[in-house]
């Protein structure tokens, strides 16, 4: 059999995309990812810790060609916290590659896959818990150009939404941790373009010429929300919609779903400032889903006589009123053990399982065994100080070192009382009972 070409692919962070596939011929691509947990900037005066494909939210743009024959390989930074992995919509094969790419810090993995379809695909890490690695970044684009490759544009961006669920409300300053509550009420404090607010405006604003032909890769990365993406003042020639191969002629707003893409494309033919949004408009101005397209140019005053003003498209900044928290429903009281064992059990796989697994047996090099744990079964008040407060730091469970982060869970002193009561009574754990008494008095 012929051999394919060797081929190092390009990677670009957002808004930019690699150079369109002049190639006619399949070719191997080789494809060096690293994951890397950085510190940046989520808007002004506000910090988060990014978990990212390449450094940056989005990750990084890969562009290949249809029949390609990729070598992927996965690295996991030696100073990240967390095991991940990599699901690429665009491979045919189980977990889209995450299977087979499960790589501890430290670590890099590599797998091949052929890219048998052509179309603009999500990749995102599936490691456990799925939806707390997306919503910390976790995700980008893969296009696959058809064999005959994309019609020629002038200028090609790369834009990506993605929810982000913070302890402090939208604007808080500081370094803001990850708010699991939140994410599962599906109630971002920030929904942005390209990893931050003000990512796409002031200089960071995308650019064409009067003239020019457009093209956006849209992607959303979720983890939640379906983003209804708009471009004010522009209509969209065609959407290759949710990423496909077939355009859609003349559209004002495209759906792009939570772990979707979507093709757009227009003339630039009215010079001014044309702004991105999602239409769902509040995350628009009020939670920072908002870009900026600059259009310079000539005027036609038979197309547009109006003078745009930019001001009335500036986001409404800080005045954002803070909603009352919602109420969670009053969680059951156990009145015996056997109450507390049957309500710790529903309890274990809600909050739990995610990371410590069905029978307690954890993930080695990631998630520490509860299932016959030393650590847990020396020190029951030090367990629950850990299901209560959260861990950071080296631990020895079991001879393993695990040096990660067990997130700070949202529990009542009854919630834990009855999952500690159900772990300890699994697994060979030693049994016993633990009280809501017993959990405060532990923290005091
Ligand atoms: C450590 C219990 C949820 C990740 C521990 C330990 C306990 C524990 C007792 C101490 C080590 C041991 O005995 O094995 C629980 C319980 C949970 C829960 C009862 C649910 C109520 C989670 C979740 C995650 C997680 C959802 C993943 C996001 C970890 C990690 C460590 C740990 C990474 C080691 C931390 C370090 O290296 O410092 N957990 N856990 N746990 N847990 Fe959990
Ligand atoms: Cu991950």
């Amino acid at each position: 059999p012929l051999e394919l070409p060797i081929v190092k692919a390009e990677l670009t962070d957002a808004p930019l995309v690699p150079a369109p596939i002049t190639r006619k011929h399949a070719a191997k691509v080789v494809v060096q990812l690293e994951v890397t947990e950085v510190v940046k900037k989520m808007a002004d005066g506000v910090d988060y810790t990014f978990w990212t494909f390449g450094g940056s939210v989005p990750g990084k743009f890969i562009r290949i060609r249809q029949h390609d024959e990729v070598e992927f390989h996965l690295m996991n930074h030696p100073d990240s916290k967390n095991p991940h992995n990599i699901d690429l919509h665009a491979v045919t094969g189980p977990g889209g590659g995450a299977a087979s790419t499960f790589t501890a810090p430290g670590h890099e993995t590599v797998f091949n896959f052929k890219a048998l379809n052509p179309g603009l695909y999500v990749y995102h890490c599936a490691t456990a818990p799925v939806g707390m690695h997306i919503a910390n970044g976790m995700y980008g684009l893969i296009m696959v150009e058809p064999e005959e490759g994309l019609p020629a544009v002038d200028k090609e961006y790369y834009v990506m939404q993605g929810d982000f669920y913070t302890k402090g409300a939208f604007g808080a300053p500081g370094l803001q941790p990850f708010d699991m509550e939140k994410a599962l009420d599906e109630n971002p404090s920030y929904v942005v373009f390209n990893g931050s607010v003000g990512s796409l405006t002031g200089d960071n604003a995308l650019t064409a010429k009067v003239g020019e032909t457009v093209r956006l890769f849209v992607g959303n990365g979720g983890p939640n929300l379906i983003s209804s993406f708009h471009v004010i003042g522009e209509i969209f020639d065609n959407v290759y919609a949710e990423g496909g191969s077939t355009a859609n002629k003349n559209i004002q707003t495209t759906l792009v779903p939570a772990g979707g893409a979507a093709i757009t494309e227009f003339k630039a033919d009215v010079p001014g400032n044309y702004v991105l949004v999602d239409h769902s408009i509040f995350r628009a101005f009020n939670k920072g889903a908002l870009g900026m397209l600059k259009v310079e140019g000539a005027e036609d005053k038979k197309l547009y006589s109006g003078q745009i003003v930019q001001k009335i498209y500036q986001p409404e900044g800080s005045t954002v009123q803070e909603m009352p928290m919602s109420k969670t429903p009053l969680a059951a009281v156990a009145s015996s053990k056997d109450m507390r064992l049957e309500l710790g059990k529903t309890l274990y796989a809600q909050n739990c399982q995610a990371c410590h697994q069905a029978e307690g047996q954890g993930i080695k090099g990631a998630f520490p065994p509860l299932a016959k744990s030393d650590y847990l079964n020396a020190d029951v008040n030090r367990a629950i100080g850990v299901v209560a407060h959260g861990l950071e730091g080296q631990i020895k469970v079991n001879g393993e070192l695990y040096n990660s982060t067990m997130p700070k869970l949202k529990l009542s002193d009854e919630e834990i009382a009855n999952v500690m009561t159900y772990v300890l009574n699994n697994w060979g754990n030693k049994g016993g009972e633990v009280t809501p008494a017993q959990v405060r008095s532990a923290q005091a």
